[in-house]
């Protein structure tokens, strides 16, 4: 009988965090070791609990959630983050632009799976959440890498994001604030980066799901304020400001004039 063989679709892929590390801290675990995985950000294996409010919200309503539900989400809930981004500045933000997911996870792999063509390019942080690579390589897309070095502080540099540009590149990626550098993007960096995504055309695309936590004296900027009438599409969730990963909630807003020129 011929063997079962993986798609050449995962050739590529790599995601050490839940990969070769995981394996090799169970197999420390199996020989009694007792390992502290920080290789996730996981809130509630390390007693930080949902909020009260949230917790009994979902379990007060779970009757009215058993039938299928919108496509994009719970009206209520699109409602809220539409509101919620509004606030923030985003423009153009309606509950018809919110698409509510399986943790942000799904969204970015579906978000990259409506936009690329195959050998399109991605530009990504280096280093990523490595889910950003893998679901542009799963996508058929080609990452590739801008660097966010130790010693600027773990920011990237506009003009080294611009020369990486190619005819085929069809999104800028900012993670803000970052996984796993803890860097916090200023409003004037973020504003070269959307005049960047504007001359060149390039969706932008910014995984904020950290916008609450920050280091004592840090401001976040949201992207999408900055990015005024420039299409950004704006990851946020429960998995870690909510400390409710387990619930799998995550959301993506599109503000802008998706006709922007
Ligand atoms: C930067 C970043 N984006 C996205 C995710 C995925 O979050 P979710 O639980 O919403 O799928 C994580 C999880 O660690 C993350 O660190």
């Amino acid at each position: 009988m011929a063997p079962i063989t993986p798609s050449a679709h995962l050739a590529d892929v790599r995601y050490e965090i839940r990969g070769a590390l995981t394996r090799r801290a169970r197999e420390l675990e199996a020989a009694g070791l007792d390992i502290i995985k920080l290789n996730i950000g996981n809130p509630g294996r390390y007693g930080f609990a949902a909020p009260a409010h949230l917790r009994e919200a979902i379990a007060g309503h779970l009757h009215d959630s058993e039938a299928y539900g919108h496509e994009q989400g719970l009206e209520l809930a699109r409602e809220a983050i539409a509101a919620q981004q509004r606030a923030r500045g985003a423009r153009g933000v309606e509950p018809e632009r919110i698409f509510i997911g399986n943790g942000v996870s799904e969204l970015i792999d579906l978000s990259l799976r409506a936009l690329l063509q195959p050998g399109d390019e991605v530009l990504l942080p280096s280093p990523d959440y490595p889910l950003w690579s893998a679901a542009t390589i799963l996508n058929g897309g080609q990452p590739r890498y801008y660097r966010c070095l130790a010693r600027d502080g773990h920011l990237p540099d506009p003009d080294e994001v611009e020369a990486l540009i190619t005819p085929r590149t069809r999104a800028l990626v900012l993670i803000n604030p970052n996984n796993p550098t803890g860097a916090v993007y200023p409003r004037a960096l973020l504003q070269r980066l959307v005049d960047i995504a504007a001359r060149h055309r390039l969706l932008l695309l910014s995984d904020e799901i950290y916008d609450e936590i920050l280091y004592d004296g840090a401001s976040f900027q949201p992207l999408a304020e900055v990015a005024g009438e420039v299409p950004c599409l704006s990851f946020g969730g429960l998995s870690k400001v909510h400390r409710a990963c387990g619930y799998r909630v995550g959301w993506a807003s599109l503000s802008g004039n998706p006709a922007h020129t």
